[in-house]
């Protein structure tokens, strides 16, 4: 809170309010409004939350204008090219870079919570072999509270934080676990001995009948691409999040409600919405007519992958992913021809007025599937990938509600239906 206040005056009926202006420790000033409708009688409209900040965060940081992304202060690029997975999930955790022994304490505790009781392997194999992976993921997280949910005590901050490492912990083997399931192989356990990402695609691609070596390459990009989607603060499925967590819900539940909005294409799902694009488009040749249908206003088409709610510049991580899909296919001595046709996409729309107007750039999803579909990951399990990071934000989120609550979130409407009516009996309707 600053010294700084707005007043907002109503001419018709004399009254007025102070809203005293917020200042965070970064980024621009917010005006409470919190007493406008007590003062003024009005509610405030605010469709979609584009103007309306529902909480205070010292998680994450992002400057949309300026392309900056911070993790509790730091840059995205500098953890990117020096952290790892875990140790970002232990930041945004706990708010500091861990010392050598909290890391290893850290690392110990998410190992030794890999595994899954049986009876969740039984639940999955009750799904068809074709659902798609975030509907098992929903349901299989959101039945993870019908193991834990007597154990957990939710005042206890302890208790809390043993299931957010169980929640990182799991989610690689359950998104093993239903990719398996649909392709019909036996189920794989974690391997402790393996680091994260090294177990998880052990997990994913191990079949009993050779022996598998897990990829450096791939293992490293994964660990990248995870710290790249590891949070990006009030998005949609974070306030999803938050948003169940204000009921008192259980933490398993939330999550499997942040899964299922991150599975929307506006979303999370862009990652697999692009590939889709970039087939459909097919050639270099067809770029035009596809950026013509972008832009047509009664064309329901639009660019998968470009433009975002917050960034009105380029996303910082779409050109760390950017690099990075050119050294995993370099690497791996593979060429992919929607990665030409990704490249030359971006070119033309970075070049036309309507994109440059509106302030459409490649977004973190642009490349990524390109690297997912490079290491083997079918389309489908795009948007998991992303869950797999994502829960870390999650999670932080949730601890960070539990220890400073907002009231549970009930936003208000603007009422555009009919006024009172009298019912008429059934026999009386024309
Ligand atoms: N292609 C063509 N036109 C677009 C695109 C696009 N990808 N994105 C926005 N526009 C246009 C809209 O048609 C609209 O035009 P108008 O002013 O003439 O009506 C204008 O730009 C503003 O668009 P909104 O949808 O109002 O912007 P908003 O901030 O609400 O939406 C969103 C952001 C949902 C990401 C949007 O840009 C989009 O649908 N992009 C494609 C999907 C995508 O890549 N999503 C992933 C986002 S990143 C993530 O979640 C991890």
């Amino acid at each position: 809170m600053t010294d700084k206040r707005v007043i907002l005056s109503d001419e018709s009926s004399g009254k007025s309010v102070e809203l005293p202006v917020i200042q965070g420790s970064e980024g621009e000033p917010t005006l409470s409004i919190k007493g406008v409708p007590g003062e003024l009688g009005y509610f405030t409209y605010d469709p979609g939350f584009t103007a309306t900040a529902s909480c205070t965060s010292t998680i994450t940081f992002i400057d949309g204008g300026k392309g900056i992304l911070r993790y509790r202060g730091y840059p995205i690029e500098q953890l990117a090219e020096q952290s790892t997975f875990l140790e970002v999930a232990y930041l945004l955790l706990n708010g500091e870079l861990p010392a050598a022994a909290e890391y290893d304490e850290f690392l110990n505790d998410i190992t030794y919570h890999t595994m899954v009781h049986e009876k969740l392997n039984t639940f999955i194999k009750g799904f068809h072999y074709d659902a798609h992976p975030m509907a098992m993921m929903a349901g299989v997280v959101g039945s993870l509270a019908a193991f834990y949910h007597e154990k957990l005590d939710m005042k206890d901050p302890a208790a809390r934080m043993l299931a957010a490492k169980r929640m990182i912990a799991k989610m690689p083997t359950i998104a093993a676990a239903c990719y398996r399931h649909h392709m019909g192989w036996p189920t794989s356990y974690p391997l402790n001995r393996l680091g994260f990402t090294e177990r998880f695609l052990h997990m994913m691609f191990s079949v009993p009948a050779e022996e598998y070596e897990v990829s450096e390459v791939a293992a490293r990009a994964f660990d990248l691409l995870f710290i790249l989607h590891a949070d990006h603060e009030q998005n949609a499925s974070t306030s999803t999040v938050r948003l169940v967590g204000s009921t008192g819900a259980n933490p398993y539940a939330c999550v499997a409600a942040g899964i299922s909005a991150l599975w929307g294409p506006a979303h999370g799902g862009a990652n697999e919405a692009v590939l889709n694009m970039l087939e459909q488009i097919g050639s270099v040749a067809n770029i035009p007519k596809f950026v013509e249908k972008a832009k047509d206003r009664d064309d329901p088409f639009r660019l998968m992958g470009f433009g975002h709610r917050v960034y009105r510049n380029y996303d910082p991580r779409a050109s760390i992913i950017r690099d990075a899909a050119h050294e995993v296919l370099n690497e791996l001595g593979t060429s992919d021809p929607l990665m030409e046709l990704a490249m030359e996409l971006e070119q033309v729309a970075l070049k036309d007025e309507y994109f440059i107007e509106k302030k459409l750039y490649p977004n973190v999803d642009f490349y990524s599937g390109i690297i997912y579909k490079a290491l083997g990951i079918p389309k489908s399990m795009f948007t998991v990938m992303f869950a797999i990071a994502r829960t870390v934000g999650w999670v932080a989120h949730w601890l960070e509600h539990c220890d400073n609550p907002t009231p549970i979130g009930r936003p208000r409407q603007v009422y555009s239906g009919p006024a009172e009516r009298k019912y008429v009996p059934l026999s009386q309707r024309d």
